[in-house]
């Protein structure tokens, strides 16, 4: 059979609210033209990310109405322990109320001035995190990453020699850590291969430096891995997982990803000394070692969640989704980040709406026409996300279409493609937009706008 399907059926239903295209009009206008203002339930089709929200399984929701909430010692927090060293190969295993509780204590114990962090790509909050910690966040992704139309299959890899140079530069002893983000969320859910993992540990290898990996989406990069990377193509992606861990020293997990629950993270370490002053920090704000954070229930959640993500079925209607999306989207000619990625397809806003400059933020006004025209909820990750008064414009103005994993249909995503495809159509009527607030820090998740 060629078609494929979603592997699963549907026991609980979310009836969805069909608000009419004047009445999401005037809620556009009262949120200023922000889509973070909206409220859920005015959202049709919401797109704004693949964190948190997914759907859980029957078995998920079985764990939580059996998981144990002693404060020490919980049965849930060894199973999840458990789950996570037979995935991982950690010994170490740290429960987290979500990723960036974990970026924020690794940094705390390894980060601070004069330090300097490579990645194939940090995230924001990886960044944020380090230079909060006064470290210096250097991204080093390889040429091809940057370039919207250029096809690569591992365009989540790092550049080696980039990698290499710069570590000459700052000096090794001011790098605490190479990081490698699987995939790559800031340069498009792109993945890196097995290939590049194993030359970044070589030159980590060399320089004695310690390898983490940034792994939210770890059974999608190596589902990627299975598909692209021809000495990988007959194995599990168990044991592919097992292969990508085995490199590194260190994981920071945010699980409401690829640990398929709503709230929740992981942070793993081989190195003994490590682990202990972990320990103290997580103690100290974010609760027990055998909690982190979170409940006995998001840890029987997260330990299923973690099992259910290999389920090769699973990976191959995932990643097909984004592939069938951008399939349909570049054959309208639709402008979009190729070849698509794990989580998300992104639309290169510059090349859809040309006639509206970076100063006028051409991806927030295809949010806003995905939300007035059809109830689709998407983010803009460019000139309104990542600009303002003293910062460098960022290289691409993107709209991503993020994918809840588990939780819409072939025909939701048919639908979504119709309306980009129509928006597209009629690109020529976007108008651009201008601030008429903003805070002074994170300024597209409260700033208002106007259209021009
Ligand atoms: C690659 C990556 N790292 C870290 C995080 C942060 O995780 P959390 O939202 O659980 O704090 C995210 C969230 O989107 C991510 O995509």
């Amino acid at each position: 059979m060629k078609t494929i399907i979603e592997p699963f059926r549907i026991k609980v239903v979310e009836p969805l609210t069909m608000r009419t295209r004047d009445e999401r009009e005037s809620l556009l206008c009262r949120a200023g033209f922000n889509v973070f203002l909206l409220h859920s339930d005015d959202v049709l089709i919401d797109l704004l990310t693949d964190s948190g929200t997914g759907a859980m399984s029957s078995l998920q929701w079985a764990g939580v109405m059996q998981a144990d909430e002693s404060y020490a010692g919980s049965p849930s927090f060894y199973h999840f322990e458990k789950v996570v060293q037979n995935l991982t190969g950690f010994r170490h295993v740290l429960p987290t109320h979500q990723g960036r509780a974990a970026e924020r204590i690794l940094f705390e114990l390894v980060g601070g001035s004069g330090k300097t962090v490579p990645s194939n790509g940090h995230f924001d909050t990886t960044r944020a995190n380090l230079e909060h910690s006064g470290a210096a966040a250097l991204d080093l992704p390889i040429a091809e990453a940057r370039d919207p139309r250029r096809r690569h299959p591992f365009k989540g890899n790092m550049d080696v020699e980039e990698l290499r140079a710069a570590i000459g530069r700052v000096g090794p002893v001011n790098v605490p850590v190479v990081m490698m983000t699987v995939t790559s969320n800031s340069y498009g859910g792109q993945p890196a291969s097995l290939e590049n993992l194993r030359a970044v540990r070589a030159v980590c290898d060399e320089f004695g430096l310690p390898l983490f990996f940034d792994a939210a989406r770890f059974a999608e990069n190596a589902y990627f891995i299975k598909l692209r990377e021809v000495p990988e193509q007959e194995r599990p992606v168990r044991a592919i997982v097992r292969d990508m861990f085995d490199l590194a020293d260190g994981a920071l997990i945010s699980a409401k990803k690829d640990g398929l629950v709503n709230i929740g993270g992981v942070l793993l370490v081989r190195d003994e000394a490590l682990f202990q002053r972990a320990c103290n920090l997580l103690i100290l704000t974010e609760g027990y070692v055998t909690y982190g954070g979170l409940a006995g229930r998001d840890l029987e959640a997260m330990a299923q969640g973690f099992q259910e993500v290999l389920n090769e079925d699973y990976l191959r209607y995932r990643i097909r989704t984004a592939e069938y999306v951008g399939e349909r989207l570049t054959s309208a000619g639709v402008p979009i980040v190729e070849p698509p990625g794990g989580h998300a397809v992104y639309l290169d806003a510059s090349a859809f709406c040309p006639h509206i400059p970076p100063a006028q933020f051409p991806g927030q006004a295809i949010v806003a026409a995905f939300y007035r025209h059809a109830g689709i909820r998407a983010v803009e990750i460019g000139s309104l996300m990542f600009g303002g008064a003293g910062r460098e414009p960022p290289p691409l103005e993107l709209v991503r279409l993020a994918f809840p994993r588990r939780v819409y249909t072939q025909s939701h995503m048919d639908y979504v493609v119709e309306a980009v495809i129509e928006v597209f159509e009629r690109r020529g009527e976007l108008r651009g937009l201008k601030i008429v607030s903003e805070p002074p820090a994170l300024r597209h998740f409260t700033a208002q706008l106007v259209e021009i």
